[in-house]
């Protein structure tokens, strides 16, 4: 079933937090560093203009900076369509904010890009650039825009493999270089419930280990049609190609594992565990998985035990638990309780804000004022590396170990892309993926 066509524009905004542990702020030595311009406008472009890359071009332009979306980037003409449609609309009221933002909207069509190549073009033009693409293809466009000497708002996850990781956390050295300011889209990191519980974990002691859980029906399918090349296929049908996706251990279960990486303060050493495709198992389900369960192990010796699933009319749970000496904190509860039940700190919800839009407002506010203050990458990176162990310890079976991977250099990653080329994967002549078998799949 094809449910893309039926997201509204609200879902556009709503698919829309972290300061890493210390937040620098160091004064830019000048504003023509980031502004293109002799005015104080912040051109923005945008590289993926599906649902996410639309919500997050409105929230950029929803901040109180003076912003302006100046040029669009995908590989398919009708994403940019839809997304100028949406960001163009004279009423975005059902997206939760009010009137229109279409003073911020300034892409002739001359600076509507598609393709491959896309990306580059529109880069060129921006201050700031949205990376919104499935991950596969962040490291490229990250590393394009900070040699460009752009700031960056990048969704996690960062890539889907141990050399796109590398790659990334080399871009980040630049970018620390150069003082431009990146916020990943791990928006738990601006999210004020996870900001107050993280600044009372001292109340559970030390951390001794940790429960992550991403359980739920699933997502979209987009079926094959009779005229798409195997690349566009796989490119329209993303989240089911771990080139492009990274299974959705790394797509969506990497928002858990990042929040017990944040709250332990490291990341993991070594993983194993187990997982399958007990549902998926339709010619457009492609590669990926629909269970894993992965103990992950920090170098202190304590343990997360993961779990994610995309199995319809099976319990929902997408939360964290962390464990220490003293208590509990309970995140999606948002509260904190000693081993004998008592409530040590329960958060208002209340008060709770939109993280999505907070990621906008404060990397704008601090372009705007010429600091340096967001340097999410490192942690995107590694967030994403847990979440890539994850999958190489279910689809082998055996134990992976963070170090070794990472130096590894394994790309999954196609050589050449063009519509015409062959991605890493390709059908059997049932139109059937190879799938991961554990015990025969091997990395090493
Ligand atoms: N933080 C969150 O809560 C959250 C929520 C939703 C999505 N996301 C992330 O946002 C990203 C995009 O997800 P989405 O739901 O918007 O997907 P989507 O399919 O709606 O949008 C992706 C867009 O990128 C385009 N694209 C693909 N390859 C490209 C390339 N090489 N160059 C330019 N454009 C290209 C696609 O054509 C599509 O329009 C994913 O990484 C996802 O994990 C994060």
């Amino acid at each position: 079933m094809n449910n893309e066509n039926k997201t509204s524009r609200r879902e556009f905004v709503k698919n829309a937090a972290v300061l890493t542990g210390g937040v620098i702020a160091v004064p830019l030595a000048s504003h023509a560093n980031f502004f293109s311009g002799a005015d104080d406008t912040i051109k923005v472009a945008l590289v993926g203009c599906g649902h996410r890359g639309t919500g997050a071009a409105m929230q950029a332009c929803l901040t109180k900076q003076n912003v302006k979306l100046v040029a669009m980037a995908d590989a398919f003409r009708d994403r940019i369509d839809s997304s100028y449609k949406a960001l163009t609309a004279d009423d975005i009221s059902e997206t939760g904010a009010s009137g229109n933002i279409k003073n911020k909207i300034d892409v002739p069509e001359e600076r509507k890009y598609t393709g491959f190549d896309a990306y580059k073009k529109a880069i060129a033009h921006a201050d700031v650039v949205i990376l919104t693409t499935p991950p596969g293809f962040r490291p490229i466009h990250f590393e394009e825009a900070i040699n460009k000497g752009k700031h960056v708002f990048m969704e996690k996850p960062v890539a889907t493999d141990p050399a796109g990781v590398k790659k990334v956390l080399d871009t980040a050295e630049i970018a620390k270089q150069k003082k431009l300011n990146v916020v990943v889209g791990l928006q738990r990191h601006y999210q004020n419930s996870y900001r107050e519980l993280y600044s009372r974990k001292n109340l559970i002691g030390d951390i001794t280990s940790a429960q992550a859980w991403w359980n739920n029906d699933g997502v979209w399918v987009n079926e094959r049609k009779y005229n798409q090349t195997e690349m566009e296929y796989q490119m329209r049908n993303w989240y089911y190609f771990n080139w492009l996706c990274g299974d959705h251990i790394v797509e969506q279960h990497i928002h858990n594992l990042d929040v017990v990486n944040w709250f332990k303060g490291g990341y993991l050493v070594k993983a194993q565990g187990m997982g399958g495709r007990q549902v998926r198992k339709g010619k457009d389900h492609g590669e990926i998985y629909d269970h894993h369960y992965v103990e992950f192990h920090y170098a202190d010796g304590s343990i997360l035990n993961s779990q994610c699933r995309h199995i319809p009319g099976t319990m929902s749970k997408v939360d964290e638990l962390i464990i220490g000496t003293r208590g509990k904190i309970f995140c999606g509860a948002a509260n904190i309780q000693d081993h004998t039940g008592k409530v040590l700190y329960q958060y208002d919800t209340k008060k709770e804000n939109d993280p999505y839009q907070a990621e906008h407002d404060e990397l704008f506010a601090a372009i705007a004022k010429g600091e340096y203050k967001f340097s999410d990458t490192e942690n995107g990176a590694k967030s994403t590396m847990t979440a890539v162990m994850g999958r190489m310890a279910t689809y082998s079976g055996k134990v992976m170990e963070w170090e070794k991977l990472l130096a590894s250099g394994i790309s999954i990653m196609p050589k050449t892309f063009d519509w015409n080329a062959l991605p890493p994967v390709v059908p059997d002549e049932d139109g059937k993926y190879p799938i991961a078998k554990p015990g025969v799949t091997k990395y090493f």
